[in-house]
């Protein structure tokens, strides 16, 4: 049983995108996966949720304060096998407290220069809390010189990266609204061929581990 936060302050950095396609990819193996909507607005994992037409994904809506006692008694229940918190752009108490929370904190990041700078602030706070994490980047462009340039950044600040990557593609902006993820879309697209390789990357750096709460019944 595990818990992920992703987390960015800056806002439309794929924190949704990337919570509801982890989601799915866990129950997609068999796991028993709640998402914690700390975000009350459009376009977050709720609002996902009550679009998509099969409800193998719980989506709790979650309030600041109700966070810690939503993990508790979600990692208590022997019921989950995995938490994945969703959080707002531009709450730091939220963050703070998510990270906190969580066993393995995702800082998704779309490269654009100014961008790799406001996520340093981010990925201080996620220090401060003690909790691992790693930055992945999204809405990478497909020419041009932003992946290396935030690769070597972030490697010179000594901040863990993933290897994998999402580019920016149609399919993720065409799947969210529709309540659906881009491996749903299109099994067989880059899009989906990214997530997969997201997903188990994120598995192995957090030591998400492959025991179900359904295999040991
Ligand atoms: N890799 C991608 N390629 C193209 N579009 C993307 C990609 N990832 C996310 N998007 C789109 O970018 C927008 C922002 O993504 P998303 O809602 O996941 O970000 P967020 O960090 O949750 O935003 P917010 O801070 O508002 O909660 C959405 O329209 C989403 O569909
Ligand atoms: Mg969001």
């Amino acid at each position: 049983m595990q818990t992920w936060a992703i987390i960015a302050q800056k806002g439309g950095q794929s924190k949704t995108t990337i919570a509801t396609a982890f989601a799915v990819e866990a129950v997609r193996e068999g796991a028993s996966v709640v998402i914690l909507d700390a975000d009350d607005r459009q376009g977050s994992a709720l609002y996902w949720s009550e679009r998509r037409d099969v409800d193998d994904v719980m989506v709790k809506d979650s309030s600041v304060a109700g966070l810690p006692l939503h993990v508790s008694r979600g990692r208590s229940s022997g019921k989950l096998d995995l938490i994945i918190i969703d959080t707002p752009a531009n709450s730091k108490d939220i963050a703070m407290l998510a990270a906190e929370q969580a066993d393995f904190v995702v800082i998704p990041v779309a490269p654009r220069g100014l961008d790799v700078h406001s996520v340093l602030q981010t990925v201080k706070q996620v220090q401060q809390a003690g909790t691992p994490f790693a930055v992945i980047l999204t809405q990478v462009p497909h020419q041009g010189g932003e992946e290396a340039e935030a690769r070597a950044g972030f490697a010179a600040k000594g901040v863990a990266l993933f290897d994998s990557m999402l580019h920016f593609r149609k399919d993720f902006y065409k799947a969210t609204p529709i309540g659906k993820t881009a491996v749903e879309l299109d099994p067989n697209s880059k899009a989906s061929a990214e997530l997969h390789a997201a997903f188990a990357e994120v598995k192995r750096l957090s030591g998400y581990a492959n025991k179900l709460i359904s295999d040991m019944a």
